[in-house]
């Protein structure tokens, strides 16, 4: 596993279980639990996802000690907004049974992220969290954060995939040493891009799957990757990338298909 080293020297494994849709009950205990055994260290979460005490159960589940495994979290938009933070955090960590966060991001750019945010770095400075972040964040959103804030965010948790590169935003976050969390970075539950013929034409060329390709793009771009998957057969195979080496030429022609496409919702034009 490749780790990732975040602005304040925490290290990140670099890719992660997203746990998004995972589902309620025995999926997700599952699907965490098959993570961890298969070798994942880095698990995504977040409040939204409804299933923070089935992660929790999953950890507990495994022989994997709490300290090797970085979990992340997420304050919802509705926390945000009312100044909640720290309780969201409690109730979190009450839910997945844990005293401290590896990560915890604001979910979204919503109204009220000034005081969330220096919630947030009261957490950090309690050292309850070892880093904090943002996710869904563009450029003038951490322009904006940048002047008030005391902490810069060590990632910046966005959309990304072939058909949605978002190059520009990641680029600009690494002059500033913000790391990069590509979500939906298979194209996520709807966009068939693992059908995409240049993948699979790359796949056959490596002797590997299309999520093998769009998976090693990313881990070659510098970027933290987190799959989801309900399936142990994909949970083990989505780790498996890293013993190939993508060509620069086949880099680019992967970035190449950036369209614009998103598959989830414009941060500068969401309604919840
Ligand atoms: N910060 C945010 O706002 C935000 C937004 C969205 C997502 N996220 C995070 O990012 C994570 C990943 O994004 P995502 O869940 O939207 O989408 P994703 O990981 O791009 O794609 C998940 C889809 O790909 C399928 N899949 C997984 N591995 C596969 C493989 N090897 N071969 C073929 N199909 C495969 C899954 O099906 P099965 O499950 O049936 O295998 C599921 O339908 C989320 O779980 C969440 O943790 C964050």
């Amino acid at each position: 596993m490749n780790n990732i080293i975040l602005n304040n020297g925490v290290e990140v494994p670099q890719v992660g279980l997203g746990v998004f849709l995972t589902g309620e009950g025995s999926g997700t205990v599952n699907a965490v639990k098959w993570a961890l055994d298969a070798g994942y260290r880095h698990i995504d979460t977040a409040a939204v996802y409804g299933n923070e005490a089935e992660v929790g159960i999953g950890i507990a589940a495994s022989s994997v000690p709490r300290s090797e495994i970085f979990i992340t979290g997420k304050v919802w938009n509705d926390d945000i907004r009312n100044g909640r933070v720290r309780e969201a955090f409690e109730r979190t960590l009450e839910y997945l049974g844990t005293d401290y966060l590896d990560m915890y991001l604001l979910h979204w750019p919503a109204e009220g992220t000034r005081q969330a945010w220096e919630a947030l770095e009261d957490l950090y400075f309690e050292e309850k969290v070892r880093a904090i972040g943002v996710s869904n964040f563009q450029i003038h959103h951490l322009k904006d954060l940048m002047n008030y804030g005391h902490v810069i965010p060590a990632l910046n948790q966005v959309e990304s995939h072939p058909l949605m590169t978002n190059q520009e935003l990641i680029s600009w976050c690494r002059k500033y040493d913000i790391a990069t969390g590509a979500w939906s970075p298979l194209g996520g539950p709807r966009v068939p891009l693992l059908e995409h013929p240049v993948l699979i034409e790359l796949g056959e060329k490596y002797g590997k799957t299309p999520a093998h390709i769009v998976l090693r793009w990313d881990i070659q771009r510098n970027v933290i990757v987190i799959p989801k998957s309900s399936h142990k057969e994909r949970i083990e195979a989505n780790l498996d990338v890293f013993d190939f080496q993508l060509s620069n030429h086949d880099m680019q022609r992967i970035q190449s298909l950036d369209m614009g496409l998103r598959v989830g919702p414009d941060p500068d034009n969401f309604d919840f």
